[in-house]
């Protein structure tokens, strides 16, 4: 989309429009530009090296990381760029025309890092929003918008967020994305599946990779750089600070730590793809370094509070988790699915969670994660069938940590989830099977935000899941994201749809919400 295109797509009025007529003037800016840059000799650009835009994520109280990658040709190796480092300069300023500034610093576009750039700011205010932008050279880059959260103390009245997953760019346009940088959003989480891995097959693709399956650092290098090439998604990076996860699809459909989607692959080979795949996210995601991969191992779980209001807790099911049993797919819950000692977390990422859960005065601890937690069978008719890949294949972890989270009071416990492409509501229980059980948490599951064909709808089967799960609330089809604002009393989470994923103009329309009353666990349709 140009950015000509992108403004007429803009709604009239309000700070949303000007925020984005800045970014969009940004774009258009970078892309006129020729100049030069970097400490081992001039470098001149043959096109705009802010080509894959700019983000901010993982905030904290007194800073944020800011992110972009030099990269004048993104869909080729090495980015068009040689293997000399350049250096990229950074501001943050209080006000959008960047009159006042807050902070700057140079940094060094590491060509082993793929020319990503990532700052960790320090020394800003709380509980403030700033711009800011990065140049090499003459170039500059789109601005981008972030804010830091309250301190631990502090006493924030409402914080909204939005969720979102499962951005198959061959099926669909991000549509999505437009409403969402439009929301006035203070943090965005994303819970995987942000590119996919394979080609996909059918009618339904609308914008081939153009690529097969992707195995190498470079493959999965100019993966990245072909979606986030998108300037929608560019545009909900630059509204606001992300925290982002990965799901499946970052590396290999399904895998299961070092084992592949594929029986015959060796882990040891599986473990050096899932290296390259671990190194491109680093460099294309706005992480601090604390994330940096060390082959193919890379710590992604991590968790950040807005005042005393909410904790988020990002967890990565992905990396540690035992092999799916009974062959994955959908099966009964048979002794396999219930056995001890299969780890969804992992020994060190479940006993940092429960430290830090325990230690949460948080009023609401929201766990964003991958896999539905909820136990849910999908299969409408007699045969009860569970998705092994999710928490019902790891039942026993599953139990271990409703239970400690329910022992150790953490209050309003809220699961967010992303994966399989449709909307759920869920009452989390001990055995959802049980619904004479306490009801102990809330789970939220969002739809893709192009990951569906249009027109997957059935409302007889939903009705039909409803009556067959006695802790499954809603069900519903789509593509989209949801938005939640979470108040000192209650959160709120609203389902947002697409109606043609198609289209990158698509109309983007709130659907069902639903609420939690703090205190209670359990989700309401309002
Ligand atoms: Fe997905």
């Amino acid at each position: 989309m140009t950015p000509d295109a992108m403004r007429a797509a803009l709604p009239q009025t309000g700070w949303s429009r000007r925020w984005f007529l800045a970014y969009a003037a940004g774009i258009a800016v970078a892309a006129g530009t020729r100049r030069t840059c970097g400490e081992a000799g001039p470098a001149r650009f043959s096109s705009d090296p802010f080509s894959l835009g700019v983000a901010s994520g993982d905030p904290s109280p007194r800073g944020m990381v800011l992110w972009t990658r030099l990269a004048p040709r993104p869909l080729e190796p090495g980015g068009g760029l040689g293997p000399a480092p350049l250096d990229v300069a950074w501001e943050v300023a209080h006000d959008e025309s960047f009159t006042r500034p807050a902070a700057a610093g140079v940094v060094v576009a590491d060509p082993n890092l793929g020319h990503s750039v990532h700052v960790e700011v320090d020394g800003l205010e709380p509980d403030r929003w700033y711009w800011y932008r990065f140049r090499c050279g003459d170039a500059v880059s789109p601005p981008g918008r972030t804010r830091t959260l309250p301190t631990a103390d502090g006493t924030p009245e409402r914080v909204r967020f939005a969720f979102a997953s499962c951005q198959n760019r061959e099926t669909g346009h991000y549509a999505a994305y437009r409403h969402l940088a439009e929301a006035g959003h203070d943090l965005v989480f994303h819970l995987g599946d942000y590119i996919y891995e394979g080609p996909s097959k059918g009618p339904h693709v609308v914008r081939p990779h153009g690529m097969p399956e992707i195995h190498s650092l470079d493959d999965y290098r100019i993966r990245h750089a072909l979606y986030r090439s998108d300037p929608l998604l560019q545009a909900a990076h630059a509204a606001c600070p992300w925290m982002v996860t990965w799901d499946d699809h970052e590396v290999d459909n399904n895998y299961a730590a070092a084992i592949s989607e594929e029986v015959d692959v060796d882990p040891a080979a599986f473990l050096v793809r899932r290296a390259a795949a671990y190194q491109a996210y680093y460099e294309m995601m706005p992480l601090r370094r604390a994330c940096l991969p060390r082959g193919p191992h890379m710590r992604l779980h991590r968790d950040a509070t807005f005042g005393d209001l909410a904790g988020f807790f990002v967890l990565d099911t992905r990396q540690y988790r035992g092999d799916q049993p009974n062959g994955d797919g959908k099966q009964e819950l048979d002794d396999a699915a219930f056995a001890p000692g299969r780890p969804m977390l992992g020994d060190a990422q479940e006993a940092w969670l429960l430290e830090r859960l325990t230690g949460s005065s948080a009023r609401w601890n929201i766990l964003a994660q991958q896999v539905m937690f909820g136990m849910v069978d999908r299969t409408p008719g007699d045969r009860r069938l569970y998705a092994m890949d999710q928490w019902p294949g790891y039942l026993d972890a599953r139990r271990r940590l409703l239970e400690a989270m329910h022992e150790r009071r953490v209050a309003n416990a809220v699961v967010l989830t992303g994966d399989i492409h449709s909307n759920w509501v869920n009452d989390l229980r001990a055995d959802d099977r049980r619904p004479e059980l306490p009801v102990l948490a809330t789970e939220f599951v969002g739809t893709g935000i192009s990951s569906t064909p249009n027109g997957i709808t059935n409302p007889a089967k939903r009705d039909q899941l409803l009556a067959e799960n006695p802790s499954l609330v809603w069900h519903g089809g789509g593509n989209g994201y949801a938005s939640c604002l979470a108040t000192r009393d209650r959160l709120e989470t609203t389902y947002v749809l697409v109606e043609d994923v198609t289209r990158p103009d698509s109309a983007v329309n709130p659907s069902a919400t639903f609420v939690v009353e703090a205190g209670r666990p359990g989700a309401v349709r309002t």
